[in-house]
């Protein structure tokens, strides 16, 4: 009796210890978010861990929401083509091209967006397709659903296909053949 007792005692104490520590935490996440110390600078990097979260939560996530989407046939040059024509509209200033090396708001944005030429062939088609369409919270990535339809979205993805080894003598005939649309109807 008088062991448990003394059992229910030692429980109570443990459960008041965490509770004083969650609210302590709290308590210091919220002093420090209010002091301002945070720095929300885009000029300012990430620490490599906070990159690697990130990233690590980003990859899961799409690799999660993805399993689902079954991908159309792509390898198709009209498909590729006004893929193309959305790429060189919507993508280009943040994922640069074969023979674009840089860009103004590129050299602005943290996290910086990659190059793209050389990490798709890191996601499956349907990865591509739910990047494109959701976009990605707290980067500059933005959900190009609202604005295009899937079918669309797939020509994207169709032309994403083809940009790991193009050159820039590739990306040129594209633009040339291309014309001057921007792969929307309106
Ligand atoms: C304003 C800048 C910006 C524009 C415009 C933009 N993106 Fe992005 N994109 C980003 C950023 C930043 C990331 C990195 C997100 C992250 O770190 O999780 C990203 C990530 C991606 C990824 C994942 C790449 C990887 O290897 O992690 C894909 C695929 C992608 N974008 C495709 C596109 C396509 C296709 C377009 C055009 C239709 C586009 N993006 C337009 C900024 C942009």
């Amino acid at each position: 009796m008088k062991k448990t007792e003394e059992a229910h005692g030692a429980a109570k104490q443990y459960m008041k210890g965490i509770a004083v520590l969650l609210i302590g935490g709290i308590g210091i996440g919220l002093g420090v978010m209010y002091s301002g110390v945070i720095n929300v600078a885009a000029s300012y990097p990430h620490s490599s861990l906070t990159q690697w979260g990130l990233h690590t939560a980003m990859k899961q996530s799409v690799r999660y929401h993805a399993s689902d989407i079954q991908a159309p046939a792509l390898d198709q040059p009209e498909k590729i083509l006004n893929g193309f024509r959305h790429y060189r509209e919507m993508c280009t200033g943040c994922h640069l091209a074969p023979g674009l090396a840089s860009s103004e708001i590129r050299k602005g944005l943290t996290p910086k967006p990659p190059k793209l030429q050389q990490t798709v062939n890191t996601w499956t088609p349907a990865e591509l397709f739910w990047i494109v369409k959701n976009g990605v919270r707290m980067t500059a990535m933005p959900a190009w659903g609202p604005s295009h339809n899937d079918e669309k979205i797939w020509d994207i993805v169709a032309f994403l296909e083809k940009l790991p080894g193009m050159t820039t003598a590739q990306y040129r005939e594209l633009d040339k053949q291309a014309g001057q649309g921007d792969g929307d109807d309106d």
